[in-house]
């Protein structure tokens, strides 16, 4: 892949065609989204996991279109060449598809994001097809959505079970059939997700879904060790940030205690 063009949804198709696996990881502030495009991450997604590691909150139900478009922004800005895809909150699109157009259209405009995410199946399906009717691209969500963890009572594997799973698989098609770009597959079993990526024509990302898709996506504040106390099955940690951060905060603390910080070259 040549490092200076700019990933599209096309470009996602093609690295399908071609067995390259996409990458893809969430930013939700200019600093942190300068580093993973720079880094050369293919997709920056915009989650409303910064409802959780940004704001604190408990589930992604809290954070607002109005957040989303602020984070969204940021991250428009740091980002060269990356696909820039936002979450559509929750309570910005379920019910009323005119309602979701008109996020959607939010974000797109006020943001400068490339496309939107949003979460569900067959239930959102004219959410989808009107979204995509105003030209915005729409990435699906599948299996473990957060968004109705009031629903699920848990954040278990889902599709475990044969009905859900032959659901799930129902799903998917309908949002290929929609138009969807790409499906992101979360915390479901790695034979059925393997299963669905090789029957569509459109991406599938999987998080706790198995190396049978066609890429992976991670929260960042997951993957660089942040977050201490959430450490699922599916989840790499190619850092420990929390306790480096804490070490060099700990450091910085007693040098100005000491009277170390600054010295001599440190002042003008
Ligand atoms: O909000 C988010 O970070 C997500 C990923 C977990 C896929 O939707």
């Amino acid at each position: 892949m040549d490092e200076k063009r700019r990933i599209t949804t096309h470009t996602l198709q093609e690295m399908k065609k071609a067995g390259e696996k996409i990458s893809m990881l969430t930013a939700y502030d200019f600093s942190m989204a300068r580093i993973i495009d720079d880094a050369g991450i293919d997709v920056v997604l915009v989650g409303d996991s910064a409802s959780n590691v940004m704001a604190g909150h408990e589930t992604t139900l809290s954070i607002t279109l109005d957040q989303m478009i602020y984070h969204a922004t940021s991250v428009v800005k740091a980002v060269k060449r990356s696909l820039v895809v936002v979450d559509l909150p929750f309570g910005s699109y379920q019910g009323n598809s005119k309602e979701a157009l008109n996020s959607s259209i939010r974000i797109m405009k006020e943001s400068g994001a490339h496309a939107v995410k949003l979460e569900g199946g067959r239930e959102v399906k004219e959410s989808v097809e009107r979204i995509l009717s105003a030209g915005v691209p729409v990435m699906g969500h599948l299996g473990l959505t957060p968004q109705s963890i009031y629903k699920f009572g848990t954040y278990v594997v889902r599709a475990r079970e044969e009905e859900e799973a032959k659901r799930l698989e129902e799903d998917a098609h309908i949002l290929e059939e929609c138009g969807c770009f790409s499906i992101v597959l979360e915390k479901i079993p790695a034979t059925l997700a393997g299963k669905v990526a090789s029957s569509l024509r459109i991406p599938v990302i999987g998080i706790g879904a198995g190396s049978g898709v066609d890429g992976q996506v991670l929260v960042i504040h997951d993957m660089l060790g942040i977050n201490q106390e959430f450490h699922p099955r599916f989840l790499r940690r190619y850092m420990s940030l929390y306790s480096d951060m804490k070490n060099a905060v700990q450091k910085y603390i007693q040098d100005i205690k000491s009277k170390d910080f600054p010295n001599q070259k440190e002042q003008y």
